[in-house]
């Protein structure tokens, strides 16, 4: 029998391996929820409900609430619906929501948990590898609102996270590579071994998935840790998000919309390009980090969008205090500098390089 792992975080357990299903049960067996939600898409009632079902028995009589897949369903006007459907379905604060996916599920579950009744529990289950890997741990909860990135949400702690990596069977592989975008990232910021790992893979390997979800995961957590309110450390986790949340905003507007991952991977090659341009990294290291995200993310194409409509997204990004924008840049390999402002024409410039 293979052992699960566990990490402590906030108040919370992170579970990851083949039993954690099982660990998932003796959980809500302690719990005695008075009621049990659970929060899906099409793609995870499909392919990952039949297997939560079947490893725990509590959530049998549970209230299914299915919503459509996608970063555009993840807005107010679908958190209504579900804050109606938990009001119909008589949850009370001794309740939880079991949130079974993506980011986008984990997103939206944990802002409506986090907001129903002052709050109630909310229990990540993720089921992608960007959620496994990133989004289920450090309690960032919320929706993309009026063309802007995760605009409205809370910070608000999971009750647990259990990660079965066996989900990953299914996931199609343009969401495989997309969660591969912030296991770079957390490497580039915080483990030059961990990035070497993940630039020598040919492709995503399963056989390797539980070990590098658990470096990924492990290091978001460390850093989440020491700075859960985001006041200055955490920043180093938003690496590539300023030009990539830019980015992604703008290709929702557009018939190509990006993944998020693949929108992180630009905003990476941008960013790294800044650090290098503000002498932070050598010429060496950028093209080394140019390969690495060139070998997996060179078919993603940046979206014609026009200068100025980016920067204004920037302006909008939340590690920003007053004016100009506040940018997380690398300081070598595996190593990040927080609250650095440039002088627009590097950020220009960068984008240009796109
Ligand atoms: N809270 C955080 O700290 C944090 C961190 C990073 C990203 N995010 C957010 O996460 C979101 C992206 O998350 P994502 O990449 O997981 O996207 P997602 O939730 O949209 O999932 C990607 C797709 O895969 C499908 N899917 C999920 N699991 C599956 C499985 N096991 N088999 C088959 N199909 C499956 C989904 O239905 C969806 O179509 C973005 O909104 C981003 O802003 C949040
Ligand atoms: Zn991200």
């Amino acid at each position: 029998m293979t052992v699960n792992k566990t990490i402590g975080s906030l108040g919370y357990q992170v579970v990851i391996g083949e039993n954690c299903l099982a660990a998932l049960q003796s959980f809500l067996e302690k719990k005695k929820y008075s009621r049990h939600f659970i929060l899906c898409d099409e793609n995870t009632f499909q392919h990952c409900l039949p297997e939560l079902l079947n490893e725990c028995y509590a959530l049998h009589e549970a209230e299914l609430i299915e919503i459509e897949s996608g970063e555009e369903n993840k807005n107010l006007s679908i958190c209504i619906d579900i804050l109606r459907t938990l009001t119909e379905g008589k949850a009370d604060r001794s309740s939880v929501l079991i949130n079974l996916g993506g980011g986008v599920i984990g997103d939206m579950g944990g802002f409506v948990a986090s907001v129903f009744k002052r709050g109630f529990d909310f229990i990540n289950v993720p089921t992608t590898l960007l959620a496994m890997a990133d989004a289920s741990v450090g309690g960032k909860t919320g929706v993309d609102f009026d063309g802007l990135k995760n605009h409205i949400g809370t910070i608000t702690q999971p009750a647990g996270v259990f990660i079965y990596p066996k989900f990953l069977e299914t996931l199609p592989s343009r969401h495989v590579l997309s969660g591969l975008a912030e296991l770079i990232k957390a490497g580039l910021i915080a483990d030059k071994k961990l990035f070497e790992e993940t630039a020598a893979l040919k492709h995503f390997s399963f056989g390797k998935a539980k070990e590098i979800i658990f470096k990924g995961i492990s290091i978001k957590n460390k850093i989440v840790k020491k700075d859960p309110a985001e006041k200055n450390i955490r920043k180093a986790l938003n690496f590539g998000h300023t030009i990539g949340h830019a980015i992604e905003a703008f290709s929702l507007t557009t018939a190509q919309p990006l993944l998020h991952g693949e929108a992180v991977a630009l905003g990476m090659l941008a960013e790294a390009k800044i650090s290098y341009d503000e002498k932070l990294i050598s010429k060496a290291e950028l093209s080394k980090i140019q390969k690495v995200i060139g070998k997996f993310f060179g078919h993603v194409k940046m979206p014609k969008a026009e200068t100025k409509a980016l920067l204004a997204l920037m302006q909008q990004d939340k590690k920003n205090s007053g004016d100009g924008i506040n940018f997380t840049l690398l300081q070598g390999i595996g190593k990040a500098k927080i609250n650095v402002q440039v002088p627009e024409s590097l950020i220009v410039n960068a984008l240009n390089s796109l």
